[in-house]
Formats: structure tokens, C-alpha cells, sequence
């Protein structure tokens, strides 16, 4: 009979819990009929029993698992301080066996509960689950990770980026390292630039508090994104455990740097002004509810790194990330440099020597060819072939979980990574912060604010 795992919540009656937390725990019950998870939940909401079953069955309803909740048997919810270490000891007595967790809390309350831990003597096999983002900055997250390992060992500290966990991002391996056409050119001999974007239609959705401190830098660029810049930067991992590949992505990031050290001029951001969705009119971003002009948080944001090793010096790697465009575009693009001749005759110079994408959502990839053919049959023009990847059916916090309860770490973010992606962006933060980057406006469904090249892609 396999163990049954303590799944304790804090921050359980927030809106993670709900929309991602418990959803995904359906699913994964669904997924593995032997998994035994034992679930508890602590919020500082005075929720009843009834609210918090209420709670769970209606987030299980919405992976369509609501049958799983008889698998859970008796859950809890008690009202609770995190940050108070009495509380504390009073959610951790009687749990007997493996203990994962989960901080779905604002990382200031992170920071003080982990404190608070420090007074208490954890069980053995504790795994501690964190949210992005990891710290406030380069120094915060050295702070936060030095107090976590005093609670419990690195490897039992699952930093959550569901970028990772999404098999998504997991599909950038097959295509990397198990095609001869691919993995031969994936260096600067071969590649002219990366872009990695993700823009979403989605806008502020109620999520001022946390949002507005954090803009479209942090909450996606420096959380999500280098971690994609990682992967595709990395030198072949020995083994995708959590030593080797946490290992070669560590090696990357701690290579990437702002473009020409000049992020005044390798940076851009935007918020943005009224306009509409599809059916959706959204008011200008300082307009929605719980946003503080004076912050002049960016809604859009555009980094260009350079990964200054021997495989990548010179190619320009450019995140983007931004929220209220136009379209969901979620992709990487690939573009390799141009064959170093093409035979007279051949009419039509192309600009490049193909490209590759890799869609992050829906799963797809698409190699753009140069080809000939046709009436003219010597005039080059481009075709391209596209397919569906990783058909997965399950949440991305699905594969997050089912690694937490089962204390694998390779794909949680490690120590060093959460610091280096912060060191990363912090001279872009001194940039805007000293006003040498003026934050632009685009209308709210746009591709973005015209001039930007990434908005014309
Ligand atoms: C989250 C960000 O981490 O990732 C959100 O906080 C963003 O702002 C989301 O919308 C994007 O990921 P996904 O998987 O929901 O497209």
C-alpha cells in the first residue's frame, strides 16, 4: 500500500487554490488511482468546513474530477497565522509521513512563516513548495534560500515555475537533442536570433495586489521566461534529473547577461490604454481596480540577452512577454542566418536560412523552408510544415504536483537559478527605475505598440 502523502495548503482560501491547486489535485488522482494524499488547507479567512468542501468539489468539478473527492476522504481547513509560529505547530501535530508544503501565499508571508518554521522541528521527509516570485531581488532571493535551507535540504525545496512543469517546455528537448537536422546547427554558426514571446490576451483579471508590484518584467520574463531560455541555451544534459539538468540550465543562465551590458538600450516596456477584445472592453490599465498609477507598472516588457558562451556569443536572445494584446501568441522563433550562397539563377533572395518555431500553447512546431518551384519554377518562396506536439490532456500544475508529491525536484527552479535570473534582470530594473527607458502605450488588443519589431512578427 503506497504512503500516503500530507498535502498541506497554506493560503488555501486565495485564489490559486482554487483555480489551480485543486484542479490539478483531481486530476492527478484521476491519473494515478494508487496515489494517497491526505489534503489540508490553512487561510486566515474564517472559511467553515462546509465553505472548504464546497471549495474542493467545486475545483475538482472544473478538471472534471469531481468524482475524486470521495478518494480524499476527510479534508480540513483551519483558520490560521502562518507567520505565527503557534499556529504553525498547531496545523503540523499529528501528521505522521511525508509532508509537502505548499505556499500559495504572497512571498512576504513566505519569507515570515519560513521564519517562523525555524522555531519548530519539521518531520522528516518535509518537502516545502514555493510560488514565484522567489525573493524581491538578487539579494532577497540569497536571503530567502539561505532560511529555507535551514528548514529542510535543497532537494526537498520545490520552487514551482508551471512553465517547467507543462510538457511544453519538456518538448523542447525531443526536437533539440534527437534531430540530426536540429541538433547540428543549434549554435551561432548556425542561428541569427531566439525570440521567446508570450503575450496573452488576458488582462489585469482582478489581480491588482499582486500584480501591479510585480508588471509583466517579473511576473513573466524574469519567473518564466529565462527558464525557457535555459533550455533552449543549455549544453546537452548528462541525464534530465535534477542534478544534470539543473545542472546545464544553472550553467546557462549564470552565461546570460543583458545585451551589450546596456539595458537602456536593450529593454522596452508598455502598459496598456483602453480598448477591446473581442467582445471585451477593457478600461486603460490605471483605470482597473486595485492599480496604483504612481508605480508605473509595465504590462508589456522586451528584454534582449546574450548567452556569452562559446555556443551562443552574438545571437541575440529577445523575451517578450506582455498582457491585453490582441492574440494569444505564445511561441518560440528560431531564425537561422542565411546559407552563405545561393546559386545565379535561384531568383528571389530570402532573408534568412529558414525558421524554426516551437508553439508553447497550443503545442506545435513549424519549420519554415525556403523552397522553389511553381510557374517560375527557379523563384524562391517559402513554405512551411507544421505539426501538433506533446498532446497532453493535463494541467500544467498537474505535472507540478504529481513531481512534488513524489519529492522529485528536476524540475522545480534550484537556489542558484532563482538568483541568477534575478541578477539577470536587475539592470534593467536600475534602467527604468532611473527613467532611461520611457514606458510606451499601446491599446488594449493591439499586437502592441507599433514601433516594437516583436509586434510586427
Ligand atoms: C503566471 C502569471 O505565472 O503565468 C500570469 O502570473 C500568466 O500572469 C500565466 O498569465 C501564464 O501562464 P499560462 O500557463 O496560464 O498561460
Amino acid at each position: 500500500m503506497p504512503k500516503t502523502t500530507t498535502f498541506l495548503i497554506f493560503g488555501a482560501s486565495g485564489d490559486l487554490t482554487s483555480r489551480l491547486l485543486l484542479p490539478a489535485l483531481g486530476q492527478l488522482l484521476k491519473r494515478e488511482p494508487d496515489r494517497q494524499v491526505a489534503l489540508h488547507g490553512a487561510g486566515s479567512d474564517a472559511w467553515s468546513t462546509t465553505r472548504w468542501n464546497k471549495t474542493v468539489h467545486d475545483s475538482f468539478a472544473s478538471s472534471d474530477t469531481a468524482d475524486m473527492v470521495e478518494r480524499l476522504g476527510t479534508t480540513t481547513y483551519t483558520q490560521a497565522d502562518i507567520t505565527k509560529a503557534a499556529d504553525l505547530k498547531r496545523l503540523l501535530e499529528d501528521i505522521d509521513g511525508p509532508l509537502v508544503m505548499y505556499f500559495a501565499v504572497p512571498p512576504a508571508v513566505t519569507v515570515a512563516a519560513c521564519e517562523a518554521m525555524q522555531q519548530l522541528s519539521l518531520p522528516d521527509d518535509t518537502v516545502l513548495a514555493l510560488e514565484k516570485p522567489f525573493g524581491g531581488d538578487e539579494a532577497g532571493a540569497r536571503e530567502l534560500n539561505a532560511t529555507l535551507t535551514t528548514l529542510v535540504p535543497e532537494n526537498h525545496i520545490f520552487r514551482v515555475d508551471h512553465f517547467l512543469g507543462r510538457s511544453t517546455l519538456l518538448n523542447i528537448l525531443g526536437v533539440r537533442f534527437a534531430n540530426r537536422l536540429i541538433e547540428p546547427v543549434w549554435s551561432a554558426d548556425h542561428v541569427a536570433s531566439v525570440l521567446v514571446r508570450y503575450d496573452e490576451s488576458l488582462a489585469l483579471e482582478g489581480r491588482a495586489r499582486y500584480y501591479d508590484k510585480a508588471g509583466a518584467m517579473i511576473d513573466m520574463i524574469q519567473s518564466h521566461l529565462l527558464q525557457v531560455l535555459a533550455v533552449l541555451a543549455m549544453e546537452e544534459p548528462v541525464d534530465l534529473d535534477e542534478i544534470d539538468l539543473r545542472d546545464a540550465k544553472s550553467a546557462a543562465l549564470r552565461a546570460t547577461h543583458i545585451w551589450d551590458d546596456n539595458a537602456a538600450r536593450n529593454s522596452r516596456r508598455a502598459r496598456y490604454t483602453a480598448g477591446t477584445i473581442g467582445d471585451r472592453t477593457l478600461p486603460s490599465y490605471v483605470d482597473e481596480d486595485g492599480v496604483d498609477p504612481s508605480r508605473e507598472t509595465e504590462t508589456l516588457a522586451e528584454i534582449v540577452c546574450e548567452v556569452r558562451t562559446s555556443r551562443w556569443a552574438g545571437v541575440p536572445f529577445t523575451l517578450r512577454s506582455g498582457k491585453a494584446l490582441g492574440e494569444k501568441t505564445a511561441e518560440i522563433v528560431v531564425t537561422f542566418k542565411p546559407v552563405r550562397h545561393i546559386p545565379d539563377g535561384l531568383t528571389g533572395q530570402p532573408a534568412d536560412g529558414g525558421v524554426l518555431r516551437i508553439g508553447l500553447s497550443p503545442d506545435r512546431i513549424e519549420l519554415v523552408l525556403n523552397v522553389n518551384g511553381g510557374d517560375d519554377p527557379f523563384a524562391l518562396r517559402r513554405e512551411s510544415l507544421s505539426t501538433k506536439i506533446g498532446k497532453s490532456t493535463l494541467l500544467a500544475y498537474t505535472e507540478v504536483l504529481s513531481q512534488l508529491l513524489d519529492g522529485d525536484v528536476a524540475l522545480s527552479v534550484r537556489a542558484d537559478a532563482a538568483e541568477e535570473c534575478w541578477r539577470i534582470i536587475q539592470p534593467v530594473r536600475d534602467a527604468w527605475a532611473r527613467g532611461e527607458v520611457p514606458l510606451e502605450t499601446y491599446p488594449a488588443g493591439s499586437t502592441g505598440p507599433a514601433d516594437w519589431a516583436t509586434s510586427q512578427i
